[in-house]
């Protein structure tokens, strides 16, 4: 049998191919040389696993979508509060390339906007000699997993035609947002948009934040978990410009989106989208792309605000092994977070004082939070108070040092029968 992932991404996209509203961006001259009929999706999950359809090995510029990135980047480096002293986090609910600032802060309000672009691009620390978005080109590589390039056409092309973004790196340079050179800067900027990438690239890249920063398929740590939660957020809010509520109330998925007509989007925990389409709308989102992510969204049930309650389901069974000296056995699945191990420990609250053992079966757990981890032992200590004996099983290590704290873990490698029959013998 074949997964049907495939056919029903390729179903998708045959479903959105006749809409041709949109235009292609001429304000860059070289885009307006763009295939319009160029159509691709791209779906990655958090276990590396990449889906694909349609022109998916067709390369085109990362434009705006290049600015989550950045900023991830600069964050990662200087940390959060020196970005914030920089470029604020508020949806501006103006155009991309709005010129303009915060009139308290004197910030640009968020980094998604080229303002703040401009400005996180300024951000990214460099040695003497190397160049910022060279800088960015070899992270987005190491997070595509293949060695990206830059277009030169476009980069010569949007460099002939930067004269908002030049005034912008210039209003910049006057209130001292920017310290260096802005034609330096905004060129730098420009380059950034310029690098090349397919949907395939998007996809994988976005898997790396869907996953808290690691690298899917390597397991290598690329961002911290702090960044990528900041990087999201900003995404959720702005990344869709001054259709950010729209976007956010049909298709709840953070998201970027760039001129060329590509647009990302990460689902937490997991998925990552990339779609590209190049006619885009008024707001410079792609008009298929945005129609392709509502489509996904609803059919697969993946907006942010309809969560899938699952402390229902944390108590797979409770039993008695009354042959052994009354044990009750508690098998918890799933993913221990905090509305899970409040259910467990309204459970558990329910067995009166006594001296019975107790064992909290982990062995079907995917995930711990830390949250989980540690209503668990505190249920482990108000149990021991009641006068149990409490075992946490943790066969498959789920739990890691720094969440046990010191508690034992009980490792079972046969039958819990028989586990239980030299626990008493
Ligand atoms: O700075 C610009 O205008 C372009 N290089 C990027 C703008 C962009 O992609 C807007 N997003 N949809």
């Amino acid at each position: 049998m074949q997964t049907p992932v495939p056919d029903y991404l390729t179903h998708v996209l045959s479903q959105c191919a006749a809409n041709s509203q949109g235009a292609l961006a001429d304000y860059i001259p070289e885009l307006a040389q763009a295939n319009s009929k160029h159509l691709a999706l791209a779906l990655s999950t958090v276990d590396g696993t990449i889906y694909a359809s349609g022109d998916d090995t067709v390369e085109f510029t990362i434009q705006s979508m290049s600015k989550p990135f950045a900023y991830a980047l600069a964050l990662q480096e200087l940390g959060l509060n020196a970005v914030l002293d920089k470029v604020d986090v508020e949806p501006s609910g103006e155009a991309f390339n709005q010129i303009s600032l915060d009139p308290v802060t004197k910030r640009p309000k968020n980094p998604m906007i080229n303002s703040g672009a401009i400005t996180t691009h300024a951000l990214i620390p460099i040695q003497q000699g190397e160049q910022r978005a060279e800088k960015l080109r070899q992270f987005l590589s190491r997070l595509a997993g293949r060695e990206l390039c830059f277009d030169l056409k476009v980069y010569e092309s949007e460099i002939q035609s930067a004269f908002r973004n030049l005034s912008i790196g210039y209003m910049l340079r006057t209130v001292g947002v920017l310290a260096q050179d802005p034609l330096e800067i905004v060129y730098g900027y420009i380059k950034q948009c310029a690098i090349l990438v397919t949907v395939k690239d998007l996809a994988r890249m976005s898997s790396v934040l869907a996953n808290g920063g690691i690298e899917p398929l390597t397991g290598e740590r690329l961002l911290d978990g702090a960044v990528v939660r900041q990087v999201l957020s900003v995404m959720l809010s702005c990344g869709m410009y001054d259709s950010a509520g729209d976007w956010l109330s049909s298709v709840g998925i953070p998201a970027k989106s760039g001129v060329a007509g590509g647009i990302f989007g990460v689902l937490p925990g997991q998925v990552g989208i990339a779609v590209f389409s190049p006619k885009i709308d008024t707001h410079g989102n792609s008009v298929r792309g945005v129609k392709i992510f509502e489509r996904l969204s609803n059919d697969m049930g993946l907006h942010l605000m309809q969560g899938t309650p699952s402390a229902q389901t944390i108590l797979q069974s409770r039993y008695v092994l009354e042959q052994y000296q009354d044990v009750i056995v508690y098998e918890l699945r799933g993913v221990l977070q905090f509305t899970e191990s409040e259910m467990l420990l309204r459970r558990l609250q329910n067995e009166p004082a006594g001296n019975s053992t107790i064992l909290l079966d982990l062995t079907n757990l995917t995930l711990v939070h830390n949250v989980g981890a540690r209503m668990l032992f505190e249920g482990v200590k108000r149990l021991h108070a009641d006068g149990h004996t409490v075992k946490v099983v943790d066969s498959e290590n789920i739990l890691s040092e720094a969440q046990l704290k010191g508690h034992k873990r009980e490792v079972v490698n046969e039958a819990l029968e028989k586990y239980l029959a030299k626990f008493h013998s």
